[in-house]
């Protein structure tokens, strides 16, 4: 059951040519949600191998910028206002940089995993610390009334990150994507609005 479930989005993704069974997550979000428009800036954390970028790019279209990050080399070619950098997100020069460059967005996404070791503590432990540099990069790097979208393995300390964001942002929500394994402990926290200090 699990198998056909995985090979349903990964097939339905080859057929479409999408470059990961990811972009369905969050295109069920942005559907509900609109986190995404024309002309946004958008910083995308964890970009490899480039799902996201694409639905992004589509829908900022060339008045927008996406600037997707990864400690991976993404291959794909994309369109000219997509920005492709091989970073790490824990690199102290990485927020200078963007603010330097790119920043500010109108929206940070972050589909970031660790390398899984398959002990669920650990895996969501490190899951967390990911998603925590991602809510600092969006407090420095987001305009006011941006949104934030991350993913999160939840654990130990989910619900205090939970809060973190609650107070940071006019409306959270915690959302599992259908294209999301019920069994995996994978949510996304959709934050928007944010309030800026
Ligand atoms: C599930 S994949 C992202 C899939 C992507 N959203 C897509 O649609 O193609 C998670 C990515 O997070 C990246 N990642 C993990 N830790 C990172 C870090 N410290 N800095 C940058 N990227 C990181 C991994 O290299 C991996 O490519």
């Amino acid at each position: 059951m699990a198998y056909n479930f995985r090979d349903h989005y990964f097939q339905r993704a080859k057929k479409e040519n999408y470059l990961a069974r990811a972009i369905y997550k969050l295109e069920e979000i942005q559907k509900k949600h609109r986190v995404l428009r024309s002309g946004d800036r958008v910083l995308d954390l964890g970009a490899a191998p480039g799902s996201w970028m694409q639905l992004t790019s589509g829908v900022v279209g060339p008045s927008g910028l996406v600037v997707g990050v990864d400690l991976k080399k993404i291959e794909h070619v994309f369109p000219r206002h997509v920005v492709v950098l091989q970073r790490d997100i824990f690199d102290p020069e990485f927020e200078e940089d963007m603010v330097r460059e790119y920043a500010p967005f109108d929206v940070v996404l972050s589909d970031m995993a660790p390398s899984t070791c398959g002990i669920k503590a650990a895996d969501s432990a490190r899951s967390e610390l990911l998603f925590e540099r991602a809510i600092q990069l969006a407090e420095q790097l987001l305009k006011p009334q941006g949104h934030f979208l991350a993913k999160i393995f939840q654990g130990s300390d989910f619900h205090n990150l939970l809060a973190e964001t609650k107070k940071r942002f006019e409306w959270v929500k915690v959302v599992k994507p259908e294209a999301s394994k019920k069994q995996s402990k994978e949510i996304y926290v959709l934050a928007m609005r944010f309030k800026k200090p």
